[in-house]
């Protein structure tokens, strides 16, 4: 029973690895990343541990927002590949036992999709409501604009129809009328397209934005239950990821609450952006106070956690002053900052490269309660490239070797999707290849972590609970439970060494600690308190025995 529960729910004890496609390795030489190549690096990932790549889009784009803003929902670029070499790659990412989630952009197509050319062609097209015209914009704030730097409103005046259309984002993605029921039903079909071609579930993309409705007697989250719903008759065991930047209060109903009957996970960005705000203050407050604010989850729900994404590391929800310590921490410079909210850089050039604090943070990462998502390059320690403007700077191509290009494509520089990044953390001193003959490398060190946090499923599984660390601000305990199993992590944000005592709670339940990540000898547990002695910026995660039943490795 447990076991086909827990396969079932595969996203409650996955690793998910983002990746691009058009940055991750160029096949056939024309300078962009392409499903061939992508396929040829499945073993890579495997053998990482990696058990779900999610799929930046792919689709035909005019690119104007690194393909955020799609022409045809039922095709590929075509410089990435073609429909033969997606299912040639879903086949061989299925043969190595991963899943695999696409991105579902659906807020918006851009204007470049047939479905917006028709609609702003005449105001009586069959296509005018698949989109939002108006003939006065309302009234907007300017916390409304996503992209302040490029657009001054959200309303765009179209000079042959005389309306103007919404668009929450570039004013060249318009948005789709979801209180139109013959778009709710093409989002539907298109869903259903790529779940035919194999695919496991869908990171959706701004999805408060999407269920946003003209229409007052259509509930926003009824939206999100029948994509459910029909997501779920279509393939039982298929997931959404949602991309929801909310406070926790309003976060929950976009997981369906207590009933659980809307997005299986979504991404937490509130701990994510507390976890900088800890680190900055070398003080594990702030981590603590988020994972005790975070409702609780239905059994079938999942909280997704992260470092870094794609997007600039938004800390638009830190009071003006928390973001400002961040900022002189991290991101100084006006050139690393971005919008007024966040840092357009990669974690390791934000802690100056000190490799103790860089896998600090990961194995923080990995045992939060909930599910981690990595985002390519990370197990590397990739830096961002500040040349590349706005939010591309992190999103550089993958660096496999210390050749031409990082090894990413043979193509002249010139002709590359994008420039690699370079100096202290380009492709000489931060590759794949290098790292794989390195054992103490950082790749090697994240291959050994994540078979761990897979073979740990208490953190994805269990109930946490934040424990108690005698006083010592700086250090973050935290225990799951889950069946018959039990595991602490700790972590010391300080640079100065902790003798750490931390009280389990019950845990005259227990008699030994096993270490999870090093390969000490059981040590003896006397009473409820565990104590040890940790280095700056130390980190342990440890199994707790029972003194009575079953002993798990
Ligand atoms: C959120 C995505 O993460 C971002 O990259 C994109 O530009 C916007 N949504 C618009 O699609």
């Amino acid at each position: 029973m447990t076991t086909a529960r827990t396969s079932d729910l595969w996203w409650k004890n996955a690793v998910v690895y983002c990746l691009d496609v058009e940055t991750f390795l160029d096949w056939d030489g024309d300078g962009r990343g392409d499903f061939q190549g992508l396929t040829e690096r499945v073993d890579y990932l495997a053998g990482m541990g990696v058990s779900c790549i999610w799929l930046m889009p792919f689709y035909p784009s005019p690119d104007k927002n690194d393909g955020y803003d799609i022409s045809d929902y039922y095709a590929l670029n075509p410089r990435l590949g073609s429909l033969g070499d997606f299912v040639a790659f879903m086949r061989t990412a299925r043969d190595r036992g991963m899943r695999v989630i696409v991105d579902l952009v659906v807020n918006h197509t851009s204007d470049q999709h047939p479905w917006f050319r028709a609609s702003r062609s005449s105001r009586d097209n069959a296509f005018r409501d698949f989109y939002v015209w108006v003939d006065k914009p309302p009234r907007q704030k300017k916390a409304d604009l996503v992209f302040p730097d490029a657009e001054d409103g959200i309303w765009t005046y179209d000079e042959k129809t005389d309306q103007w259309y919404l668009h929450h984002f570039y004013s060249h993605q318009p948005d789709l009328n979801i209180s139109n029921p013959v778009v709710r039903d093409e989002i539907a079909k298109l869903v259903g397209f790529w779940l035919e071609l194999g695919v496991d579930g869908f990171r959706v993309d701004a999805v408060p934005f999407l269920i946003e409705t003209g229409d007052v007697s259509l509930d926003p989250h009824t939206i999100l239950r029948n994509l459910r719903s029909f997501i779920s008759r279509r393939r039982g065991d298929s997931m959404m990821l949602g991309e929801v930047n909310l406070p926790y209060g309003e976060l929950r109903q976009f997981f369906g609450g207590a009933g659980g009957d809307e997005l299986h996970m979504n991404f937490d960005f509130i701990l994510m952006q507390r976890m900088y705000l800890a680190l900055a203050r070398q003080d594990a407050t702030p981590i603590r106070e988020a994972l005790s604010a975070r409702p609780a989850l239905a059994e079938g729900s999942q909280w997704a956690v992260f470092v870094r994404n794609h997007d600039e590391l938004t800390l638009d929800k830190l009071s003006d002053g928390e973001r400002q310590e961040v900022f002189e921490a991290f991101g100084p410079e006006p050139s690393m900052q971005l919008f007024g909210r966040g840092l357009r850089r990669r974690l390791p050039p934000m802690l100056d490269g000190d490799g103790a604090r860089v896998r600090l943070v990961y194995s923080l990462l990995l045992p939060l309660p909930g599910t981690p998502v990595l985002f390519y390059g990370e197990e590397i320690g990739m830096g961002e490239n500040l040349d590349v403007p706005g939010r591309l700077s992190v999103r550089t191509p993958m660096q496999r070797t210390d050749e031409r290009n990082g090894g990413f494509s043979p193509a002249p520089p010139s002709r590359l999707t994008r420039p690699v990044a370079h100096g202290r953390y380009g492709p000489l001193a931060v590759n794949v290849a290098a790292q794989r003959r390195d054992p103490d490398s950082l790749l090697n060190w994240f291959e050994r972590v994540i078979r761990r946090r897979r073979e740990t499923p208490e953190f994805g599984w269990g109930a946490c609970a934040v424990l108690d660390t005698a006083g010592d601000d700086a250090v973050l305990a935290h225990r799951c439970d889950w069946e018959e199993g039990a595991v602490v992590a700790v972590h010391n944000l300080s640079p100065e060494p902790r003798h750490v005592r931390v009280r389990l709670g019950d845990g005259k339940a227990f008699d030994r600690v096993i270490d999870l990540l090093a390969s000490a000898e059981p040590q003896p547990l006397n009473g409820d308190m565990l104590e040890m002695k940790m280095d700056g910026h130390g980190f342990q995660w440890v199994r707790l025995q029972r003194k009575e039943g079953r002993t798990v490795p």
